[in-house]
């Protein structure tokens, strides 16, 4: 049977940390409100473009599957705050790691992303028509930050993270076992960033900013990413107890909370690294997946069920049973330039443009 497994995986944060009280300097909110209602402590700023934390996330993944960067027929990213829309993020990565026989694309379902891009992956190997190909989930949403605006602006942080995915011969399945991917355009406007396309007029001033009504937001997510799980594990023919590790979107703890009440699944399954990262939006799966790995939480044949649910609306969740190596088979020395500004020093242009919150 010819499966796709994850043979690789990396991740990239950038250096500069904003805390909780780095945000109190720049907008009206407490250490106390951040830790209670969202579970973060700290996010990462990134000083480099999203392309170059890719970059390095991806190298980090090749290196850990022993695959050459000339050996990836495809690469998918998976983003919503790209560097630029023409060229995509996909051929800029693709050009910085050298791999020249690989084609490459974006693909935008926000939060959700990098669960629509590994299922992309996963068929196309499926089916025979790529072999190996490089899936990275990688954000800077720190630029469309408005400190003016309290309940957004704590929320989100840099970073990416990148899996290899490789076609196998197997005799029973591994891989991906079952995926559900969903959209709701009708409710588009709860949760966006007006004017980061070409909407508007030409001459606008203002920069794009992230809207969302939180609320509503939340509500939603767990709905649908425990929703989908259930109907993911029903098409896997497993039952919630057959789950080793759950890693989901990491938006707010509590919604990570509400989703496991819903499912019934004991705290200790659940992966949860907001504290340190915040909404890194499509890098958060990635980003948490590998540090699952790094932490000796997925065996050789393990369960893990992915869901994620973020802007447009879109919801994912799949179920992955992982294939017999949990080792990573190389390391790369691939790093960010230095960075010598604080992440307040790096947010300097933002909070110049939109102001603060105090
Ligand atoms: N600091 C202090 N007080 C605050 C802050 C803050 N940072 N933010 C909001 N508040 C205040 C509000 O003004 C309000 O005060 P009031 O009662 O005097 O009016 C009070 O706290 C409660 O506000 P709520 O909006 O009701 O707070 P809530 O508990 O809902 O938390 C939050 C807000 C964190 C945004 C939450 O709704 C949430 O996490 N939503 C989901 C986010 C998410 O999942 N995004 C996923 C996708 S992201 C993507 O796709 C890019």
């Amino acid at each position: 049977m010819r499966d796709a497994i994850i043979t690789g995986w990396g991740k990239c944060l950038p250096p500069a940390v904003l805390s909780n009280s780095d945000l109190e300097t720049v907008t009206d909110t407490s250490d106390e409100w951040i830790t209670t209602r969202t579970g973060i402590k700290e996010r990462r700023i990134s000083h480099v473009e999203m392309s170059d934390l890719s970059a390095v996330a991806s190298q980090h993944a090749l290196a850990s599957a022993g695959v050459a960067a000339e050996d990836l027929d495809l690469i998918l990213v998976a983003t919503c705050s790209s560097d630029r829309m023409i060229p995509s993020a996909a051929t800029m990565v693709q050009g910085k790691i050298g791999a020249i026989n690989a084609a490459g694309m974006d693909l935008n379902a926000a939060c959700s992303g990098f669960i629509f891009a590994l299922s992309t992956a996963d068929q196309m190997i499926k089916t025979g028509a790529m072999d190996t190909v490089l899936v990275v989930g990688a954000e800077k949403l720190s630029n469309w930050l408005d400190f003016t605006n309290r309940s957004t602006s704590v929320l989100f942080g840099d970073g990416a993270g990148a899996v290899i995915v490789q076609a196998t011969d197997t005799d029973s399945e591994v891989g991906l076992l079952a995926f559900e991917l969903g959209s709701d355009g009708t409710a588009g406007d709860l949760l966006c960033v007006p004017s980061s396309g070409t909407e508007g007029p030409a001459d606008r001033p203002e920069l794009p900013r992230i809207m969302m009504e939180g609320k509503e937001v939340f509500r939603r997510a767990v709905t649908s990413m425990s929703d989908a799980s259930t109907r993911v594990l029903a098409a896997a023919g497993l039952d919630i107890d057959d789950v080793d590790l759950v890693v989901t979107h990491q938006a707010n703890v509590r919604i990570l909370d509400a989703t496991a009440r819903r499912l019934n699944i004991p705290p200790e399954k659940m992966f949860v690294n907001i504290a340190a990262y915040g909404n890194t939006s499509a890098a958060t799966i990635p980003i948490a997946l590998a540090e699952a790995i790094e932490e000796g939480k997925i065996e050789p044949g393990g369960i893990v069920l992915f869901a994620a649910f973020g802007g447009g609306f879109t919801w994912a969740a799949a179920v992955y049973r992982w294939g017999p190596r949990v080792e990573s088979l190389g390391t790369s020395q691939a790093q960010l330039p230095p960075n010598h500004k604080t992440a307040l020093e790096l947010l300097a242009g933002n909070i110049a443009v939109h102001g603060t919150g105090v």
